[in-house]
């Protein structure tokens, strides 16, 4: 390979995908990113005086009260006094800058293990990111990371490209929300662009309600000496691990999330038709043991959750203000051109780690097929590995910045140099 002067594997680039659940990052080139580190950090504040040991923590010099980050998962699982969780990202954009740049931090020491000026950085960015946030963070990477070129692509392209295709309607079910995204030729369609606040975290929600409502109580790992072996439904017989410290409430329910999550991700399936009691409860059930021991087997609720996802109108008191993905896909497509319609419909692209739930695809293939006209021939694009699913933005990103001919499209230091941050307008669509 003759290489250009950036990008390209033997100079090394980098690929971040940023989003609420994790930020992914590695290296162009590669199947799959190096690491995904989760999008909160734990945040202690206390007097500045205090001796700093653990490798995880990333010291930096600080006034009279001293911030101490905690970030990855090792680090964060530790219980903790006063440890508080926070996240850095609000509807998909970076709002706080500082934890941004922690959490950067720990990945070019930690993950990357190599200098920020070294290596061309290609980031991912929620569709409707703004300008205001795109400039500042091209001026962040340029000012203080230093980097050699940089570029930010729309997250949508991206999970398109790594499903081989320039053209489609991207359906993303990440932890926060779903959306529909037109790609034509490569570029967004912004006034195609939907949005619906189902996603993973509202799942999760929901499993803790049910859980809840059948006091099933969720306890999570770091609480737990000993469990027992006990028979299905029958009451846990766990102690209490002893002399642990004083936890924040925001670090206790991140710990409950993270079992629910694993909950979630084994139990719930969605159903191929409409929600029907009398044949969901016809499939053999799942059986699920929590950490404390609890085991039971779980039936229709199994399917009665992320039913909500395809149709909300079962969600109480709001249900009927929300989309379901179907109506996602097709009150997006319905705002596009009607001449692209056909190639949209022909190329609907499933990503994002929420669209791993058994039976997503299938049931959003069955939903549109009811919704579009016969003559619309509807393919659903969605990539069989979880890996590739859950990466797909990243993968996309990691193909599109190896590719010889993106090497012209880089932002160089120079053109930020001589252009500034607006540079990220004239090149990045
Ligand atoms: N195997 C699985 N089955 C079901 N859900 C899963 C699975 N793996 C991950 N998830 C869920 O997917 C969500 C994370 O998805 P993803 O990594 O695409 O989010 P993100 O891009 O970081 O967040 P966002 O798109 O909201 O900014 C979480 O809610 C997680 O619980
Ligand atoms: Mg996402």
């Amino acid at each position: 390979m003759s290489g250009g002067v950036y990008g390209g594997d033997e100079v090394g680039a980098l690929v971040f995908d940023i989003g609420h659940y994790a930020l992914r990052a590695g290296y162009a080139g590669e199947d799959s990113p190096k690491a995904q580190i989760p999008s909160v950090v734990g945040v202690l504040e206390q007097a500045a005086s205090v001796e700093m040991m653990d490798v995880d923590r990333i010291k930096e010099a600080a006034p009279a009260s001293e911030k101490k980050y905690f970030i990855d998962t090792v680090a964060l699982n530790v219980a903790k006094q006063d440890l508080e969780i926070v996240g850095y990202l609000k509807d998909g954009m970076i709002e706080d800058w500082d934890i941004f740049e922690k959490i950067l931090n720990y990945t070019y020491a930690k993950c990357i293990k190599s200098e920020s000026e070294f290596h061309p950085v290609l980031m991912s960015e929620a569709p409707w990111n703004t300008r205001a946030k795109r400039e500042k963070l091209t001026e962040i990477m340029f000012e203080k990371y230093n980097v050699p070129a940089f570029y930010l692509v729309k997250n949508a392209v991206l999970a398109a490209f790594a499903n081989g295709r320039s053209t489609g309607i991207v359906v993303d079910s990440g932890s926060t929300h779903t959306s529909a995204v037109p790609v034509y030729d490569g570029y967004v369609l912004s006034q195609g662009i939907v949005k619906s606040p189902l996603g993973g975290d509202f799942l999760t929600m929901q499993c803790k309600q049910l859980l809840e409502g059948k006091d099933i109580e969720v306890v999570p790992p770091y609480m737990i000496a000993a469990k027992e072996a006990v028979k299905d439904f029958e009451k846990p017989k766990w102690t209490r691990k002893s002399n642990l410290p004083e936890v924040t409430k925001s670090w206790h329910n991140y710990m409950m999330k993270e079992v629910i999550r694993d909950f979630q991700s084994t139990a719930l399936q969605v159903a191929d038709a409409p929600y029907d009691e009398e044949t969901v409860s016809t499939i053999p059930m799942v059986h699920y043991e929590f950490p404390n021991g609890y085991h039971q087997d779980f039936g229709c609720e199994r399917f009665k959750i992320p039913e909500a996802l395809f149709d909300p109108s079962s969600i109480k008191g709001v249900g009927n203000t929300m989309l379901g993905v179907g109506h996602v896909v097709t009150t997006s497509v319905g705002m596009c051109d009607i001449d692209l319609r056909p190639s949209l419909y022909g190329n609907v692209i499933v990503t994002g780690g929420n669209s791993l739930l058994l039976g997503f695809s299938d049931r959003l293939n069955r939903d549109l097929s009811a919704k579009t006209p016969q003559s619309m021939r509807l393919k659903i694009i969605s990539a069989s590995g979880s890996g590739e699913r859950r990466f797909g933005a990243w993968i996309g990103g990691s193909i599109l910045a190896s590719l010889g001919s993106f090497q012209q499209m880089w932002i160089s230091k120079q053109e930020y140099e001589e252009g500034g941050k607006t540079q990220v307008e004239r090149k990045c669509p």
